[in-house]
């Protein structure tokens, strides 16, 4: 599997470009620390987490993290510390949501358990994850250890009711935004207000940038369960919620707008077919012409304007400029 050159793609990672622009110096000192971070003397380990390192994704949470510290203050070790922690616990949660999902894609390459196999896997995931407690704990940076901490205990809980509600199949919008806000937008707060604590002790402001960073969380899971029912390349398998029995938002909606007969026949596809390509396309189908996918669309939007309206309570900055071009970002993007 190589990575062809996509236009889209191109243009997107010049749009982040300009949105890294006032905290660039220092991403580019985080990478390097990110990459040794990793490096482990057994040579397997070693070997996977440079095949980590070199297709790295789109680091949208160090942004947020330098960002959200250079918009309360002035960026310091401690903040280089925050992105290190979450990037790594990010990391941690893909290669083991992959071995969750059974999915052989990520980042436009094999996944680690395609390659390696789960039971590797899982124990990379393991070794990134406290990777990153470690540098917090050394570092004695024991507030963001608590934040991260917090965050990563959400994150399997989220996952873990995402796949109760996958058994049972009763899952309806409540509970979505419930999963949702723990197993992504959890961390992506975490980010905001670990970023804002390292450069503050206003705590007024701190709880508003983890408010801030929950909001995108939301629509940032929403646009990608968005990508689920699309037809572009985003460098990771679509249509696998359907295939995991995940129902995502704009399915949820589809089953409640829809008449008892066809819900019934929807949900028995997904119950006992739902590895079945030809199903998976009717199912796809029906959440288009229930109109499912404007309504999640109209939802994600309504998170981003309140992030946004979080924003505008701070002062204006170069840093709360990208942070708003960063959001739209978010609901833009095209992986
Ligand atoms: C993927 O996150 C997992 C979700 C929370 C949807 P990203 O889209 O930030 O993944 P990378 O790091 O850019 O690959
Ligand atoms: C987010 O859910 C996973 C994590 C928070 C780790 P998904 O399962 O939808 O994420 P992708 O689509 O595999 O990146
Ligand atoms: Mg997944
Ligand atoms: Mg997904």
């Amino acid at each position: 599997m190589c990575k062809i050159f996509n236009r889209e793609v191109f243009l997107m990672a010049s749009e982040l470009d300009k949105i890294k622009n006032p905290v660039g110096k220092e991403l580019k000192e985080f990478e390097k620390h990110f990459k040794n971070s990793m490096k482990s003397s057994v040579p397997l380990l070693d070997k996977i987490t440079y095949y980590i390192v070199q297709k790295k994704g789109k680091q949208v949470r160090p942004i947020l993290v330098f960002l959200c510290a250079k918009l309360c203050g002035e960026i310091n070790d401690s903040t280089n510390v925050a992105a290190s922690l979450i990037e790594l616990s990010h990391t941690a949660s893909l290669v083991h949501d992959d071995v969750v999902d059974d999915a052989y894609e990520r980042r436009g390459f094999f996944s680690i358990n395609a390659l390696w196999k789960n039971k590797i896997a899982v124990l990379v995931g393991d070794f990134l994850l406290t990777k990153g407690l470690q540098i917090a704990l050394e570092t004695k940076n024991y507030r963001h250890l608590e934040t991260v901490s917090t965050a990563v205990q959400q994150m399997s809980e989220g996952e873990l009711l995402q796949m109760e509600k996958a058994r049972k199949l009763d899952i309806d919008e409540s509970i979505y935004f419930e999963i949702i806000r723990q197993k992504t937008a959890s961390l992506i707060a975490a980010a905001c207000s670990a970023g804002a604590s390292s450069t503050t002790d206003n705590e007024e402001w701190i709880s508003k940038m983890r408010q801030f960073g929950e909001k995108v969380g939301i629509a940032f899971q929403i646009k990608d369960d968005l990508f689920d029912y699309g037809d572009f390349d985003i460098g990771k398998p679509r249509g696998i919620d359907i295939k995991e029995k995940k129902m995502t938002l704009p399915l949820i909606y589809s089953l409640n707008k829809s008449e008892k007969v066809l819900r019934n026949k929807i949900i028995n596809y997904i119950k006992t077919d739902s590895k079945n390509e030809e199903k998976v396309k009717e199912v796809i189908s029906f959440v288009k012409s229930m109109g499912g996918l404007e309504y999640a669309e109209k939802i994600m939007i309504k998170y981003q304007n309140e992030a946004i309206e979080i924003l505008k309570t701070f002062p204006e900055s170069e840093a709360r400029n990208s942070l708003e071009n960063l959001v739209f970002f978010f609901t833009s993007r095209k992986n």
